[in-house]
């Protein structure tokens, strides 16, 4: 019994040392894209530590690469310690996706490797016109460590923005649309009372220049920024977990409605950080996650994007305990009420669009 016990213990502990490890350090100082390779085809790799025999494929370009593989917990041949120049760049392009209802267009954020191979890292439904980000997909896998983000960037280098998001265009915004007469927004300074809150967050991701690639308008909506710092970082903190629970999952994270604010006399005006209907506040903002490896593994959570109501607003699903999901919402005044939901009753009534895909 104890023999068999201590060669399971054995075997278990040949099999923990036999990952391979892409450290941080190295994944900070590294400016090379990784992609796994099976069956001839290349996916971005999503994780820092991989199994043994996996083969990847260390990139500059499609034509200026290294592959290694994974054997008894080390990569061989070595990592390449030399940085591409110039670095690569992930760029956006459109692509068909029905799931994104016309007339936006889904953009995927990534790599272009040749005419029949793309690296994707997300992919954002956007409206052009409206200048609304509808909904964003990625995918998410267990064994990933984002590494701090001032090891990644300095904001300056990444962020690319409309300039509606600006917190002083969203001040003067706010007086036009209140006629002057608001205490929404006092002010065109800090503290701000709007986060450019990402769909797909760049925490997600253990490589920095995926966690970069996040910081595009394509992938941002308008949300409170109480709502960002309380309920909602509890939900993508809750994601994660149910990312290291039960690996590689699929999420779509979306804005849905258009967030209404009361004027001085108690009428509700809509919301649009642009005049003619354009850039919306959106009223709720949802994360549906699905597992691939576990069917049951299937919820969309929603939170709704007004620190400021005292009226909790009625839920757009039938609602589970959010608690027995393992998400524990702040009781806390200004986080934005939070329902938890089957996703499947979620979608139905609310993203037709989404069905089969999250
Ligand atoms: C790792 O893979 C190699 C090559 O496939 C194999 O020989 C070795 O036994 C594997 N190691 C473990 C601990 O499974
Ligand atoms: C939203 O909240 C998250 C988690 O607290 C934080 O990392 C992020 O910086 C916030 N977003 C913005 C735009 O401030
Ligand atoms: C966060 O969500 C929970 C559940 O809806 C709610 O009880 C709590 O009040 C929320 N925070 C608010 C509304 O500020």
């Amino acid at each position: 019994m104890f023999k068999t016990l201590g060669i399971f213990l054995l075997l278990l502990i040949a099999q923990i040392n036999a990952t391979c490890v892409v450290d941080a350090a190295y994944g900070q100082s590294t400016n090379r894209i990784f992609a796994t390779i099976s069956r001839n085809r290349l996916e971005i790799l999503r994780k820092n530590a991989v199994p043994n025999g996996t083969k990847l494929r260390v990139l500059c370009s499609a034509t200026n690469y290294v592959d290694s593989t994974c054997r008894n917990g080390q990569f061989n041949p070595a990592l390449p310690t030399t940085n591409c120049s110039p670095k690569p760049d992930p760029k956006h392009e459109a692509v068909q996706d029905a799931s994104c209802p016309a007339p936006a267009t889904m953009y995927r954020m990534g790599y272009r490797l040749g005419p029949n191979h793309f690296l994707e890292i997300y992919r954002s439904c956007y409206d052009v016109t409206s200048q609304r980000s509808l909904f964003s997909i990625h995918e998410i896998d267990s064994d990933t460590k984002n590494p701090p983000r001032t090891g990644c960037w300095r904001v300056t280098d990444v962020v690319v923005i409309i300039p509606s998001f600006q917190a002083k265009n969203i001040y003067r915004r706010f007086n036009e649309i209140f006629n002057n007469q608001q205490t929404y927004i006092t002010s065109p300074g800090r503290p701000y009372k709007f986060n450019r809150g990402h769909l797909t967050p760049s925490a997600d991701f253990g490589f920095c220049d995926q966690m970069r690639a996040t910081f595009r308008y394509i992938n941002v909506v308008a949300q409170f920024a109480d709502v960002n710092d309380s309920n909602w970082s509890r939900v993508e903190n809750w994601v994660r977990r149910m990312r290291d629970l039960h690996g590689k999952m699929t999420v779509c994270t979306g804005g849905i409605g258009v967030l209404e604010l009361d004027d001085v006399a108690g009428n509700p005006r809509d919301i649009y950080l642009v005049r003619g209907n354009r850039n919306p506040v959106p009223k709720w903002t949802y994360k549906i996650i699905r597992s691939h490896s576990n069917r049951n593994v299937h919820y969309a959570v929603i939170t709704y994007n007004h620190a400021e109501n005292p009226v909790q607003p009625a839920s757009l699903c039938t609602p589970l305990s959010c608690v027995s999901l393992g998400l524990q919402v702040s009781p806390a005044p200004n986080s934005g009420y939070t329902y938890c939901c089957d996703a499947n009753d979620f979608i139905i009534r609310n993203v037709q669009n989404l069905q089969n895909v999250c």
